[in-house]
């Protein structure tokens, strides 16, 4: 199968990488040319560290990037079977794209978008044959985050969504099939890492330094949400959670926050501006947190009964399966464990109290538990047995 990636900027060329890996020749296209040298002198630098490694042979090396051939053409995606589309977020341009490849490519060949915020149905309608559009949506850094979710629009045919599952699978990575909704599973479900934290902090409770604390130290994830939101971008974090925010009709459970909102707009962004939740320059010293346990668990269980929440109603509107739902979360953004088998440890009846709790003290839409936890919970019944 010959593999067409448009765009070759963060994802698209991370994306190049792993399918020349995994032995395909591939056809990386970008609008820009300068782009397209810097993708092939980053690349030239990664797999020589894994050369240096001994992850890989110098010779395996030569032939992945030879199985690499960049080009500014969209003509040059002629003889793809299968072309993935990481360009900027925007549907007007990306429709007149797909429109284009359609044209372009033979008639079998499969049109996927790794977008992560538009619907793939969307994309699909600029197609005459829609049928073989679907969304492969991969994790940053591609060659690294084992994670893709994969999502059939309403127009997507079974013979193209099996096709591209069993093309990504056959490169290692661990599919996950979801429906085509705002934020797939796991930029939906997410969601309340960052918008609880946030709120917390405006209440007053805690300061940014020691609600990461709790996150980590008492709650296992990698990096607390502040450290993650300046590592991602204020500017990006915060149009994502707008954006699921106004696709989800209003929702107040994805309501953004003013926090974020002037951080972003003073040009706190993050370690990329050398500012954000927390100060990067040179010499600056990180706050340190307090280190109280009982404040520091109660922060943690706020936190993540939002988040078992979100993962239990996805569930209950079928966006994916238990199984994938937990996948997602722990193989695309490294969570230290599926949040709906964590509600079955925590006990569901314990995740519902303490919703109720939260819901009863602020009288908020934000708070409403989700109707399967009620359900569980009367039923007696847990997710996995
Ligand atoms: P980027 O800005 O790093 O790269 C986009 C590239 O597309 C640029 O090199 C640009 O020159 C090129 N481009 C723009 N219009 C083009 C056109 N008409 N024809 C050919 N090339 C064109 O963007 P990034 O971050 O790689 O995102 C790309 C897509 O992947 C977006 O849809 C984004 O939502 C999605 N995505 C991004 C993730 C991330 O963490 N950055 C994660 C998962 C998905």
């Amino acid at each position: 199968m010959k593999i067409g990636i448009l765009g070759a900027g963060t994802m698209g060329a991370g994306i190049a990488q792993v399918a020349a890996q995994n032995g395909h020749k591939v056809v990386l296209v970008d609008l820009n040319q300068a782009v397209l040298d810097k993708a092939s002198a980053n690349l030239v630098k990664v797999l020589g560290r894994l050369v240096e490694k001994e992850k890989i042979t110098e010779e395996k090396s030569q032939e992945i990037s030879g199985n690499i051939q960049s080009s500014t053409e969209l003509n040059d995606f002629s003889t793809c079977d299968l072309i993935i589309e990481a360009i900027v977020e925007n549907i007007d341009i990306k429709t007149k794209v797909f429109a284009q490849l359609e044209e372009i490519t033979h008639k079998d060949c499969i049109l996927a978008s790794n977008t992560s915020s538009l619907s793939i149905a969307s994309i699909g309608a600029a197609l005459k044959d829609p049928s073989k559009i679907v969304g492969i949506h991969f994790f940053n850094p591609a060659p690294l985050m084992p994670l893709v979710e994969i999502i059939p629009a309403v127009q997507t045919s079974d013979e193209t969504l099996k096709k591209a599952k069993d093309v990504i699978d056959s490169w290692k990575k661990v599919t996950v099939l979801c429906k085509d909704t705002p934020g797939f599973i796991v930029n939906r479900v997410a969601r309340p890492f960052y918008g609880e934290a946030l709120r917390i902090y405006e209440e007053g409770v805690a300061d940014f330094a020691t609600i990461d604390w709790a996150m980590t130290e008492l709650g296992g994830f990698r990096m607390g949400p502040f450290t993650l939101m300046d590592y991602i971008g204020n500017d990006i974090n915060y149009t994502v959670t707008e954006t699921v925010f106004a696709a989800f009709y209003y929702d107040p459970r994805y309501r953004p926050s003013f926090t974020q909102k002037r951080h972003a707009e003073a040009g706190y962004l993050g370690r990329k501006s050398g500012r954000g939740y927390y100060n990067y320059a040179e010499g600056a010293v990180l706050p340190e947190p307090t280190r109280d346990e009982a404040l520091g668990q109660q922060i943690f269980e706020r936190i993540v009964v939002m988040l078992m929440n979100e993962a239990i109603d996805a569930l209950f509107l079928n966006i994916g399966t238990k199984e994938a739902i937990d996948l997602a979360m722990t193989k695309g953004v490294n969570y230290p464990k599926g949040l709906l088998e964590w509600a079955d440890e925590m006990g569901l009846e314990n995740v519902l109290a303490k919703l109720e709790a939260l819901f009863n003290e602020y009288g908020e839409d934000r708070y409403r538990p989700s109707p399967l936890l009620r359900r569980m919970v009367r039923e007696g019944s847990i997710f996995f047995s």
